[in-house]
């Protein structure tokens, strides 16, 4: 039997601009995981049991478009295996889907691991994140490699798209709480929608990103150097910004308003928009509190997570 696991992940800043060039933060969340068990079973071919999704097939009988399918055939081709046979693969993920909590990259990163480790290979965290980013490509059509970035190292990362990651260094450690509006949301479809928007007005939205760009690097400057509380403001920019590029949505404004209210720090939608989460930064004696106000103002869930 082999295992392995990856835990989802937040965006702080920088979402969309990313796509463009711009730098983004992202943060491990390791409250919620995907997992993968490999076990050898009495019958031939690959089995494929995903409860979360009511999935249990034979990988044969799955569309070669099948993000699953996708990745592990994906991974048995880059580890040159030509057949793999009796083998079962159960992935269970506590990630919520289309959220913004990067189900779809941890379900790919502990697949991968967990089909080298069966396999007894060995793959860096570069071939296995690149990997995963294949899988992205079919769920997200264009994404940035944000995702599999952060979820393959499991760090806090300095992201931008092309360039070798960074892990940023988190000198004193800071709470965000993450809030869930309960409404699942395409990130293929609000990219797609800033790429029509940014074909009708390309000056204007090369200003948004880059300004969204300024507001990231501003970021990544106050947690290496020890002053997280000031990030506050700088996500109230970055989420008028984001509104203003229609990626928000009536709940998740309610919600951003909400943990101001309630004690909050300063406030966002995080990850592809219209739905799925946002963050609040909060001080740690406060997190619980903009949770429960959070939760008043209808999440359907809330995660106070440290980010170190
Ligand atoms: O919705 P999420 O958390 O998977 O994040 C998408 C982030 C975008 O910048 C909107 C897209 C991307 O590929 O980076």
């Amino acid at each position: 039997m082999s295992k392995a696991s990856a835990p989802g992940k937040i965006i702080l800043f920088g979402e969309h601009a990313v796509v463009y060039g711009q730098p983004a933060l992202a943060v491990p969340v390791t409250q919620v995981q995907a997992e993968v068990r490999i076990d050898r079973i009495f019958s031939a071919g690959i089995r494929v049991n995903a409860p979360n999704i009511q999935l249990n097939e034979k990988l044969d009988s799955l569309a070669a478009s099948h993000p699953l399918a996708a990745t592990v055939r994906n991974t048995l081709d880059a580890l040159r295996v030509d057949s793999l046979s009796g083998v079962a693969i159960l992935i269970r993920s506590s990630i919520p889907v289309a959220s913004g909590l990067g189900s779809g990259a941890a379900v790919a990163v502990a697949t991968i691991r967990a089909l080298a480790t069966h396999l007894e290979r060995t793959l860096t965290d570069e071939q296995v994140s690149a990997l995963a980013l294949e899988t992205e490509k079919l769920y997200h059509g264009t994404p940035s490699g944000i995702d599999n970035t952060v979820v393959t190292y499991a760090k806090p990362v300095y992201f931008v798209k092309g360039q070798p990651i960074k892990i940023l260094r988190v000198k004193y450690p800071f709470t965000i709480v993450i809030g869930d509006t309960g409404i699942p949301a395409s990130t293929k479809d609000s990219v797609r929608d800033v790429r029509v928007q940014h074909h009708k007005r390309p000056e204007r939205f090369e200003t948004l990103f880059a300004a969204i760009g300024s507001i990231a690097n501003t970021a990544r400057q106050l947690i290496e150097g020890g002053m997280p509380e000031s990030l506050g403001p700088l996500m109230d920019e970055n989420h008028a910004m984001l509104r203003s590029m229609k990626v928000s949505s009536p709940e998740l404004d309610h919600l951003v308003a909400a943990a101001r209210e309630g004690g909050a720090l300063g406030a966002k939608m995080s990850g592809g928009g219209r739905g799925g989460n946002m963050i609040a930064l909060s001080q740690v004696s406060k997190a619980g509190a903009v949770a429960r106000a959070l939760r008043e103002a209808g999440a359907t869930n809330t995660i106070i997570t440290k980010v170190e």
